[in-house]
């Protein structure tokens, strides 16, 4: 393997990076010159948008995925003792929503051909736990198996949220109709993310759709303090200044200067998509006669990715692909795993007694991983950058 360091020499690849052009930057300059910087206008028209796109009713734009996913799992009710179940392949927000309301984060291993939730395992920990709620995470951009889990959810009187942080743009088909990812069609809830690595950009950010008009109504409540939106829904009525605090909420929300960056993130979403999947292909062509060694996760027959990551699998073991990772950063190219198994994480060891060997596919596929760059601003030979890297990586 060479070790030269030509790290000064190469602008960095990471494994992820946001679009920003003038228009986004024209788009935030006339927010901050507005009176309104925050709950102003701006941020149900990217509500308006988002729900338009996903082909949802309702979208409530708030600070962070995170921020989403916690109040998706109030919205469903999760409460002290209540047991949900996500997939231990995911960011650890996926899980600790379930935590933050009290509840047993629960994990249903994967399946290792889609690395999303596995069905047979979900129903096999339904079965065992009764779960309020399943949290399927649309892995890399490629949705879960959404109808069939919705139709175990309903088996188990469960709710469903779907981890959408990964796939604005990817869709799924089911008996030949094709929904996107976030509509609803096959859950209650879904979330989004916004961070600068995702399909769009807020800076940071993220939404819940639904299409149920109640929980729309507590998603807006939680957003905000818990504080009564409608008029009709006060207790009483003291004036023009009186509000009332019905449940415990917090300030979740997200500002106008940002939504007006997803508004114009929002128009280039199709065509940044579409490079993501151009890229992609142009590593299969490059890659081809290194199968031996790497092979990426690629989308199912019935399922669009939106290719958020592009996860390359190394054959021979954890020590392999630590060097190449490791190689590669001498290189300026800063690739990533996707993800540490939740399960691993000490303090759900600590609080669940979680241990290694609880999930067999997902460690298994956690040892190989490594997610390779790939955003829209990505030129051709940057693949190619990438391919000559890993190549003497693995000399
Ligand atoms: C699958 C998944 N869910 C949720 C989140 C949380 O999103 P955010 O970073 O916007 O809080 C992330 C973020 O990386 C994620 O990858």
């Amino acid at each position: 393997m060479k070790t030269e360091d030509k790290t000064a020499s190469q602008k960095p690849l990471s494994y992820g990076r946001q679009w920003i052009d003038e228009d986004d930057i024209t788009a935030v300059v006339e927010v901050l010159r507005s009176d309104l910087l925050t709950q102003g206008p701006i941020v149900a028209e990217f509500e308006q948008v988002l729900a338009n796109y996903c082909g949802a009713k309702y979208a409530v734009a708030v600070n962070s995925g995170t921020s989403a996913l916690h109040i998706a799992a109030l919205a469903a009710g999760v409460k002290k003792g209540d047991v949900g179940i996500t997939s231990p392949i995911t960011f650890v927000a996926s899980a600790n929503c379930i935590a933050y309301c009290g509840g047993t984060p629960r994990f249903a291993d994967i399946n290792p051909n889609t690395v999303n939730i596995d069905v047979d395992a979900l129903e096999e920990v339904c079965a065992q736990y009764e779960p309020k709620i399943i949290v399927p995470v649309d892995f890399a951009g490629q949705p879960a198996d959404l109808p069939q889990i919705k139709r175990i959810a309903e088996k188990y009187g469960a709710m469903v949220i779907e981890d959408a942080a990964h796939s604005l743009g990817a869709s799924y088909s089911d008996d030949g109709i094709e929904y996107k990812a976030a509509s609803c069609l096959h859950s209650d809830m879904a979330i989004l993310s916004f961070h600068p690595v995702k399909l769009i950009t807020t800076g940071e950010g993220g939404a819940v759709t639904t299409n149920d008009e109640n929980i729309y109504q507590t998603l807006l409540e939680l957003r905000s303090h818990g504080i009564a939106k409608s008029q009709d829904k006060l207790i009483r009525n003291e004036g023009a200044w009186w509000y009332e605090q019905q449940t415990l909420g917090f300030n979740y929300r997200i500002t106008d200067i940002q939504c007006a960056l997803g508004l114009s993130q929002m128009k280039k979403l199709d065509s940044f998509v579409e490079r993501r999947r151009e890229l992609v292909k142009i590593y299969e062509e490059v890659f081809a006669d290194l199968s031996e060694d790497v092979s990426f996760l690629l989308e199912a027959n019935d399922k669009k990715s939106a290719y958020h990551l592009l996860v390359a699998m190394f054959s021979g073991g954890p020590e392999r692909r630590k060097r190449v990772l490791d190689y590669l950063r001498t290189q300026n190219i800063w690739t990533q795993v996707h993800y540490i198994p939740v399960h691993f994480q000490p303090w759900y060891q600590e609080n669940f007694g979680y241990r290694r060997g609880n999930f067999p596919n997902a460690e298994n596929y956690y040892e190989g991983c490594l997610s390779l760059p790939l955003f829209p601003a990505m030129n051709d030979s940057d693949v190619e950058r990438v391919a000559v890297a890993i190549r003497e990586a693995l000399q």
